[in-house]
């Protein structure tokens, strides 16, 4: 007779401890803050392929466009702009008398966003090559009537860059944000694949499971909504700048 141990797992056991992994995995270890070097190290490889592989976004990112409210003479800034997708959109919306400031630190994502302006002779954009917290003094404080933040995660993690966002936005400038989170209920099951799929588009998981918390948490923006979209998976958020 054979001796050897049989393992029998129910379909009942397998679902608990599936539950408790996706309780816990997220918990169980610090999610790194983000890093700029490895941010660019990972665009560097995705740029080529970017505008193929992420199609499923552009359906918020024309809801985000709705939610700047923008109008002929606006300025609007685009942070981290990569391939430069929203660019020809805000140009068109602020007119030739507004200014479309967009910045990325990825040099080949921004190289992308630059043929892409130069194509399309598009006259009002200007594309800085900065990461979010090191603009310096290259946009003045009080001059930006709206700022688009497109899956822009690690930007959202960071309260330097958010401070200078904040800074730069006039009094009444509205903020709209669109991006990935983790599931909540029951398909929170489904969360360490999402932080599966996503691992390559930011370098923190930090609030993954609402994105704008920080940037909420500031108290620096009025009229604060969030929209989830995709069951979950997505979400849009906008606020207005109060100062
Ligand atoms: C998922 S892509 C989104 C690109 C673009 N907003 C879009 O909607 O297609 C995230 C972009 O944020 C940029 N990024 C990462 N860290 C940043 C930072 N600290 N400041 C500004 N941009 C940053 C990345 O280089 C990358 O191009």
């Amino acid at each position: 007779m054979n001796s050897e141990p049989t393992l029998h797992t129910s379909s009942a056991t397998l679902a608990n401890m599936a539950q408790q992994y996706a309780r816990f995995a997220p918990l169980t270890r610090r999610p790194a803050s983000a890093s700029i070097t490895r941010s660019n190290s990972q665009y560097r490889a995705l740029a080529t392929n970017y505008d193929a592989t992420t199609p499923r976004i552009e359906a918020l990112r024309d809801a985000a466009h709705q939610l700047l409210s923008l109008k002929p003479g606006d300025t609007v800034l685009d942070v981290g702009c990569g391939t430069g997708k929203s660019l020809p959109a805000l140009s068109h919306a602020v007119g030739p008398t507004g200014r479309v400031i967009a910045i990325e630190p990825c040099a080949e994502m921004m190289m992308l966003a630059r043929s892409r302006v130069r194509e399309l002779g598009l006259s009002n954009v200007d594309l800085i090559e900065a990461q979010a917290a090191a603009l310096g003094e290259a946009i003045e404080v009080d001059s930006i009537d709206a700022v688009l933040m497109m899956f822009t995660h690690d930007v959202l993690q960071s309260s330097a860059a958010l401070d200078h966002l904040l800074a730069i936005a006039k009094n009444g400038a509205r903020f709209a944000l669109a991006g990935g989170k983790l599931f909540s209920g029951t398909l929170s099951l489904l969360n360490p694949w999402v932080e599966w799929r996503q691992k390559p588009y930011c370098t923190t998981f930090e609030n993954y499971d609402a994105p704008w918390r920080k940037l909420f948490d500031t108290q620096a923006l009025c009229s604060t909504c969030v929209h989830p979209r995709y069951m979950g998976i997505a979400y849009i958020a906008h606020g207005v700048r109060a100062k």
